[in-house]
């Protein structure tokens, strides 16, 4: 099949884009995105669009075998990615792995926060088992979030559990147009309203 590149882009902007990452671009001859992603390279003519479709985009590299092909994914690829998906259906030699900032890194950045010392979670799409005893556990605790919950939604969900007594950060749309980072205590991210694509910080 070829190599194929597993490109991390950052949170979305081009002032996070490693040079690594734009090289990588540059010399693929075809690159796979979803919409936000290939927005980033609109110089790029031969993409191709695809979402959670893990069995086409097999589909894809399988009859595209020889050629140079870049697969994006938002942030670092090793952070919650399709490159869990790669590992599992093509052999390791045939992937290469291109870091990129995580969006999760850009959080604790702007918050000025330390990441070494926190536990990570994401409910983009999964459930929320074991979010709560991982925050019981920890006393800092990173949550990748998604529209069916959202950053006031895993407040509400700690807030009925009994860890309410957190602050959390809540970084949205992160070095997009519209970034916001809001600081507060578990019962006012519960009221507010957060894009569902955020970061979460929870903070004993
Ligand atoms: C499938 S995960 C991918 C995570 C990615 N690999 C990373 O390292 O950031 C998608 C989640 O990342 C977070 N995310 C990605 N880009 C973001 C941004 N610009 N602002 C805030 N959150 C973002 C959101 O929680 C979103 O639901």
């Amino acid at each position: 099949m070829g190599r194929v590149a597993v490109v991390g882009i950052g949170p979305g902007c081009r002032e996070h884009l490693t040079p690594a990452a734009l090289k990588a671009v540059e010399e693929a001859e075809i690159l796979i995105g979803g919409k936000r992603q290939l927005a980033l390279f609109p110089e790029k003519t031969s993409t191709i669009l695809l979402g959670a479709d893990h069995g086409r985009l097999m589909e894809v590299l399988r009859s595209n075998r020889g050629r140079r092909i870049a697969v994006l994914t938002s942030g670092d690829p090793g952070f919650y990615s399709i490159l869990s998906i790669l590992l599992e259906n093509l052999p390791r030699e045939e992937i290469e792995v291109v870091p990129g900032i995580s969006s999760m890194q850009l959080c604790f950045a702007r918050a000025g926060l330390t990441w070494h010392d926190a536990a990570f979670y994401s409910v983009h799409g999964r459930s929320t088992e074991g979010l709560l005893e991982m925050v019981r556990r920890s006393r800092k605790t990173a949550v990748l979030t998604d529209p069916r919950t959202p950053p006031q939604e895993v407040a509400r969900l700690l807030l009925a559990g009994g860890a309410g007594n957190r602050r959390a950060v809540v970084c949205e749309d992160l070095c997009g147009d519209d970034e916001r980072v809001v600081e507060g205590s578990l019962e006012e991210v519960a009221k507010g309203s957060y894009k569902g694509y955020s970061v979460m910080v929870i903070l004993e």
